[in-house]
C-alpha cells in the first residue's frame, strides 16, 4: 500500500526542483507548518479555554487570554525567528515591519509578509478562518539591515505564497511557482498529508462572493455586474449562487475548488476597498495564477502593482479566469 505523502516529505522531495535550492526555503516552509499546527490547536479549543478559565478562575497560562489574532501573530513571528532563514517579517497586526537584525538572521535572504489570522470576525462563532503568507527574496544587500524596500516588492517577485484554512478540516495550500498543492491535517497523527495535488481553478463557475450589504457604495460597473450574475440565463448557468463567509481565505478556497469569483471593490469602507495588497491580495493572486485563475484590481493584474506602503489596500477581483475577465468588462464599460 502506498502511504500518502506528508507535507514535510513533499517539501524535501520538491526542493531539488526549486531554482534557488539550498534548503533554506524548505526550512522556512517547515517553520510555517509548525506555527500553523500551534495556531490550529489553539483555534480548535478557543471556546473551551474560556469555559475552563471561568470554571477555574485562572486561564491555562495564568495570564489574560490573548486575542487569537495577536496570539497567531506571535506564534508565526516566533517560529520564523527561531530559525535562520528570514531577515524580517511584516504583519497585518503590526504597524511597521520587524527586522531580525542579529548576526544569525541578517545574513538570511528571505522576508515574509503575513496575515496571521484572516477572518477575525468569525473567530468567536466557529466559522472558518485562515492565515495567509507571502515570501520574497530581499532586494537589499545580504548582511545589511533589512529595509522597507525589501517588503515593498510587486507580487510577481514572490518566491512562495500560501494559506492555512482552519475549516471543517485544516489545510495548508501553497505554491513555490510550480503549481499549487493542498495538504490536509490529520489531527490524530499531527501531520499534513497531500490531499489536493496540482489544484486547478475551473475557468468559469457559478459562485459569486461579495458583501452585498455594501451595494449602495459599489462602483457602477460592479452594480451592473451583480445584476448580470442574477439574471436568468440557463445557457450561462445564471443566476449564479451567492456565497460569502467573510473570511477571504475560506471564500477564496471554496471558489478555487468549485469555480467562482470573489470581489471586494473600491467604495466600501475606503476608496480602495478593504483588503491589503501585501498580506492578502498578492499571496492569493500568486496561488490563483498558479492554479490557472486570475486576480485583478478591476483593471490591472494584482501582481504587477508596485506597492507604496505596507498596509496599502486595493480593490480585489479573484477566482475563475473567465469570471474575473467578465467583471473587468463591466467595470470598463460602466465605470470602476
Ligand atoms: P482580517 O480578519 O484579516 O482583518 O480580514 C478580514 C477581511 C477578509 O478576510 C474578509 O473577506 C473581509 O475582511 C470581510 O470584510 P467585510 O466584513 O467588510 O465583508
Ligand atoms: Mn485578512
Ligand atoms: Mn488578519
Amino acid at each position: 500500500m502506498k502511504l500518502p505523502q506528508t507535507l514535510g516529505e513533499y517539501i524535501i522531495e520538491n526542493q531539488k526542483d526549486f531554482p534557488y535550492a539550498s534548503g533554506e526555503l524548505s526550512q522556512l516552509l517547515s517553520s510555517i507548518r509548525i506555527a500553523a499546527k500551534v495556531v490550529n490547536r489553539e483555534i480548535n479549543k478557543a471556546g473551551l479555554v474560556d469555559i475552563l478559565g471561568q470554571a477555574g478562575n485562572e486561564n491555562v497560562q495564568g495570564e489574560d487570554q490573548m486575542k487569537l489574532d495577536v496570539f497567531a501573530d506571535e506564534v508565526f513571528i516566533r517560529a520564523l525567528r527561531a530559525r535562520g532563514e528570514v531577515c524580517g517579517v511584516a504583519s497585518e497586526e503590526n504597524e511597521d515591519y520587524i527586522a531580525f537584525d542579529d548576526p544569525i538572521h541578517s545574513t538570511s535572504k528571505y522576508v515574509v509578509l503575513i496575515d496571521p489570522l484572516d477572518g477575525s470576525s468569525n473567530i468567536d462563532v466557529n466559522v472558518s478562518i485562515g492565515t495567509i503568507f507571502s515570501i520574497y527574496r530581499r532586494v537589499t544587500d545580504i548582511g545589511s539591515p533589512v529595509t522597507l524596500e525589501d517588503f515593498l516588492q510587486p507580487g510577481h517577485q514572490q518566491v512562495a505564497a500560501g494559506y492555512v484554512v482552519y475549516g471543517s478540516s485544516t489545510m495548508i495550500v501553497y505554491t513555490t511557482g510550480n503549481g499549487v498543492n493542498g495538504f490536509t491535517f490529520d489531527p490524530g497523527i499531527g501531520s499534513f498529508y497531500l490531499s489536493h495535488p496540482n489544484i486547478s481553478i475551473p475557468e468559469s463557475g457559478k459562485i459569486y462572493s461579495i458583501n452585498e450589504g455594501n451595494y449602495v457604495h459599489f462602483p457602477e460597473g460592479v452594480k451592473k455586474y451583480l445584476k448580470y450574475v442574477q439574471e436568468l440565463d440557463p445557457e450561462t448557468h445564471r443566476p449564479y449562487s451567492s456565497r460569502y463567509i467573510g473570511s477571504l481565505v475560506s471564500d477564496f478556497h471554496r471558489n478555487m475548488l468549485k469555480g467562482g469569483i470573489y470581489i471586494y471593490p473600491r467604495g466600501t469602507k475606503a476608496p480602495n476597498g478593504k483588503l491589503r495588497l501585501l498580506y492578502e491580495c498578492n499571496p492569493l493572486a500568486f496561488i490563483a495564477e498558479q492554479a490557472n485563475g486570475k486576480a485583478s484590481d478591476g483593471t490591472q493584474r494584482i501582481m504587477d502593482l508596485q506597492p507604496t506602503e505596507l498596509h496599502q489596500r486595493v480593490p480585489y477581483f479573484i477566482g475563475s479566469r473567465k469570471m474575473v475577465e467578465e467583471a473587468e468588462r463591466f467595470l470598463k464599460e460602466h465605470g470602476e
